[in-house]
Parts: structure tokens; C-alpha cells; sequence
């Protein structure tokens, strides 16, 4: 079987990244291997992570670069040289480009925690609390170079309960994200996944 190599960006705790990684090792990720750790922060939490876990890692510094575009066009070159199938956002905290996201247009995904479309953006688990909602949850979408604009993969309600503090709901959410991304993933490694404009289904 062909390997089905993916890379994580992630910019912070990296407890995505390390679900995904896990689930890898143990031959959950429907076969796929997690091939890098593409990071704008080295001295990040999710670097040690990687490198505990001996996953290659690609640091950077995006305030050495004239643009985006800059550092992504280096970015690609290494997802190409390693032949990477898909690309996982798992907190990364910028906007990409057309550099990394037409070549990789059906090949990029990303976990955002709540409910899409509402509550895009920065601190959705915040924005989420001071709207009052009853109920969010964890969204699986494509990335489309908007902000949390793609096409959805899967997503999946959390439940708040009544005076929810933050933390609670933050440990809720996390959990719920520690299932459902490596469930996403191994819907695209095993070529599960349908993309028909905004359209995405999982066959079974
Ligand atoms: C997650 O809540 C994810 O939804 C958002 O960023 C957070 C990353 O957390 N995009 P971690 O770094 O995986 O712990």
C-alpha cells in the first residue's frame, strides 16, 4: 500500500497534534503516518511534543521573511520534497496563501471549535460563552484561504451546561477534537472523502 504521508501545522499546545500522532503509531489513522510538524513558533510546547515523539520538524520564523508567500513557497518545496498527501492545521495560528493553498485545494483541512459558521475567527470558545449559545461544538472544514471559510468535513456538537465555566468547556471541546480530527483524517487516507463544491461526504 502506497503511504498516505500527512504534515500538522500547529502553532501552540499541540494536543491535536499529539491525538493525531498517537493515533498514527498505533494504526488508527486509517494507515496514514504523520511526516512532519510545520511550526511558526519554535520554542512552542508542540515542538517538544514532536520531538519526544521522534517526528521530524520543520521551524520557522515568520519575521525573517519578506511575506507570506516567502516562507510558504520554502514550506511547499519541503511538503513536495516529502510527498506529502495532506496537509492538517491543528492550531496554527495564520492565514495561508494561495502558495500552500491551491496546490494543496482539497488537501488541507483544519479544526476550528465551534460550530461553523458561527463564531469564525479568534477565541471561538469565548465568543461562544459571551453569546450565551446552549450548544456548539468542533468543526472539520477545508481550508479556502478565507478565515474558517471551507467547504465542511464533519462536525459535531458539544453541549453546554448551565454557568459552563471556560475551562470546562474548553476540556470538553478538546476531547471532543481529540476524536473527531483523527476520524477525519482517516476518511481522507482512505479516500473516503467526496468533495463536490461545498459539498463533502464521507462514504461508508
Ligand atoms: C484547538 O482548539 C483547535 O480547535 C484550534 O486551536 C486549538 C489548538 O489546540 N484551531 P492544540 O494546540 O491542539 O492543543
Amino acid at each position: 500500500m502506497t503511504p498516505f504521508r500527512i504534515a500538522v501545522f500547529a502553532s501552540g499546545q499541540g494536543s491535536n497534534f499529539q491525538a493525531l500522532a498517537e493515533a498514527a503509531a498505533a494504526g488508527r489513522l486509517g494507515g496514514a503516518t504523520v511526516d512532519l510538524l510545520v511550526c511558526d513558533k519554535p520554542e512552542a510546547p508542540v515542538v517538544k511534543r514532536a520531538q519526544a515523539l521522534g517526528i521530524d520538524t520543520y521551524l520557522f520564523r515568520p519575521k525573517e521573511y519578506d511575506s507570506r508567500e516567502a516562507y510558504e513557497a520554502e514550506i511547499a518545496s519541503e511538503l513536495a520534497r516529502r510527498g506529502i498527501d495532506l496537509i492538517v492545521l491543528a492550531g496554527y495560528m495564520r492565514l495561508l496563501t494561495a502558495v500552500l493553498v491551491k496546490p494543496y485545494e482539497g488537501r488541507m483541512i483544519n479544526i476550528h471549535p465551534s460550530l461553523l459558521p458561527a463564531f469564525p475567527g479568534k477565541d471561538a470558545i469565548g465568543q461562544a460563552l459571551d453569546y450565551g449559545v446552549k450548544v456548539t461544538g468542533i468543526t472539520v472544514h477545508l481550508v479556502d484561504g478565507g478565515m474558517d471559510t471551507g467547504a465542511i468535513v464533519a462536525q459535531q456538537p458539544v453541549e453546554m451546561v448551565q454557568g459552563e465555566s471556560r475551562e470546562s468547556l474548553e476540556a470538553k471541546i478538546h476531547a471532543a477534537e481529540m476524536k473527531l480530527y483523527p476520524q477525519a483524517v482517516s476518511a481522507f487516507a482512505e479516500g473516503k472523502v467526496v468533495i463536490e463544491g461545498r459539498k463533502v461526504t464521507i462514504r461508508h
